[in-house]
């Protein structure tokens, strides 16, 4: 992946580190891989169709999808291109080009929002992680085979009602990404992408296949691309806005860290609309997918973060061969979401090294222990303390549970404030000249973006949060 074979140059910013040293991606394709690694992860999978289901259907899934366009595709230019420009960790690309441009420092506060960010997510990331792992053994020992809706709806509620199982998984799922992160060593793990990817979307194209069986993906369909805008509400124009962000990795700078390694001759708008385009399609695969079943089986679209854990166990018990596609399916989940989980806490031990001084080892350890401790009180909030709702007196938080604050405070505001700061940065602050060199466009391409990152983005983030408030 990286110039330098062991793969650990791809990381081996530091504060005088020059593009030369770095080493970078060998390729455009290196740099999709590890991109799209960061992006497909449990937000395609796990929670794309949950949220569609709670925000009924249609409606929300093309709101989603003009912000990926909107918004999500002109950022994630943006930090790639921040990122390639400042050639160094996220926060000293931005103070670099904001010395450069004569401004203050502060903008490395965007550096800020990413660490914090990372460590929130990943604390909740891994505890669904854990489920995915905790599932293998599942699926693998046949357990899904031939059981009902109710009996697979109690496996996972037994689980959720375990801490110390739930304790265990969390503690497995972060120590991969801990190793990997602790011995910088990621080009095995992107090459892998390059065949893990494409299986797990021929997995999920096997369950719909074989759920398109059932007859209900006429229901399914019009479900997912039948917009009724009844059915939207104000929060769910923010869930859709922050799930771009999330589903994307935009708005805690881990696209500026992969940006600061694209070779300079390379495309950043084909690679960005690559990764997005890629992204979103797994999204809508395993939205169909997942809806398909619901509705095949009567069960309720708006089950919430569970639904992916009852709904394709119960395919996968009816389908032939079911236990070794289920086991396979859980493996390749738990590969992607290492992957993003990866891209989570590698921002986070970038910026201690950076920082603090500390070694990458140390650096890990301590991010994640943290992390881990963090993710204790999402496990407690699945089971002792389901029904503490800690801001129950804010009206549109008034059920969520601390693990659903934790999801709702960082994808629906701090990745879209994160990434309204690089529209900001990208549009007002940096020389247009230098966005022209960077992004190499044609001139209608380049006015169309600019536009864009300057006006409709910042405007439409600023709108929706707005419009919440209100
Ligand atoms: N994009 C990842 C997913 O969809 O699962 C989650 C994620 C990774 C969010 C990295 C943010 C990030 F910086």
């Amino acid at each position: 992946m990286s110039a330098n074979s062991s793969g650990s140059a791809t990381y081996s910013g530091t504060l005088d580190g020059s593009n030369a040293k770095r080493g970078l991606w060998s390729s455009r394709l290196a740099f999709i891989l590890a991109a799209t690694g960061s992006a497909v992860g449990l937000g395609n999978i796990w929670k794309f169709p949950y949220v569609t289901g709670e925000n009924g259907g249609g409606a929300f899934v093309l709101i989603y999808l003009v912000c990926i366009a909107v918004v999500g595709i002109p950022i994630m230019m943006a930090e790639v291109m921040i990122g390639r420009r400042g050639g160094h960790s996220p926060v000293n690309s931005l103070r670099l080009i904001a010395a450069r441009e004569g401004l203050k420092p502060v903008w490395r506060m965007i550096g800020a929002v990413g660490v914090l960010a990372g460590f929130l997510i990943l604390s909740f990331y891994s505890v669904i992680g854990g489920w995915a792992v905790s599932y293998v053994g599942t699926a693998a020992s046949g357990q899904f085979a031939g059981q009902s809706a109710e009996a697979i709806g109690a496996i996972f509620s037994g689980l959720l009602s375990d801490p110390a199982a739930l304790l265990l998984w969390h503690s497995v799922f972060l120590a991969l990404v801990m190793v990997v992160v602790a011995r910088g060593v990621r080009s095995g793990l992107e090459r892998a992408v390059s065949i893990l990817m494409p299986a797990l979307f021929v997995l999920l194209l096997i369950v719909v296949g074989y759920a398109m069986t059932s007859g209900s993906f006429g229901r399914a369909a019009a479900f997912l691309f039948q917009p009724d805008f009844s059915k939207l509400t104000t929060s769910g124009i923010l869930v859709a806005l922050g799930h771009a962000f999330f589903t994307l990795s935009l708005g805690m700078a881990v696209m500026m860290a992969y940006g600061s390694y694209l070779p300079k001759n390379i495309s950043i708008a084909k690679t960005s609309i690559t990764v997005s385009v890629i992204d979103t399609g797994v999204a809508l695969l395993a939205g169909l997918a997942i809806f398909l079943i619901v509705f095949a089986n009567g069960l309720e679209p708006g089950a919430g973060p569970g639904l992916i854990f009852q709904t394709l166990p119960l395919a996968f018990g009816q389908m032939p061969m079911g236990s070794l596609f289920g086991t396979l399916f859980f493996v390749l989940l738990i590969f992607a979401a290492w992957t993003s989980g990866i891209s989570l806490l590698e921002p986070i031990v970038e910026w201690l090294e950076e920082q603090k001084g500390m070694n990458r080892t140390v650096s890990t350890l301590g991010a994640g222990v943290v992390c881990w401790a963090l993710g204790i009180v999402s496990i407690l909030s699945l089971n002792l303390w389901a029904d503490f709702a800690p801001l129950g007196f804010v009206p549109m938080l008034e059920d969520k549970t601390i693990f659903d604050l934790l999801d709702f405070f960082t994808a629906n505001i701090l990745l879209p404030l994160g990434g309204f700061l690089v529209a900001v940065f990208a549009g007002w602050v940096m020389s247009r000249q230098a966005l022209e060199n960077e992004l190499s466009l044609s001139a209608p391409m380049f006015r169309l973006w600019y536009v864009t990152i300057r006006f409709i983005t910042p405007v439409a983030v600023a709108a929706v949060f707005l419009y919440n408030l209100a």
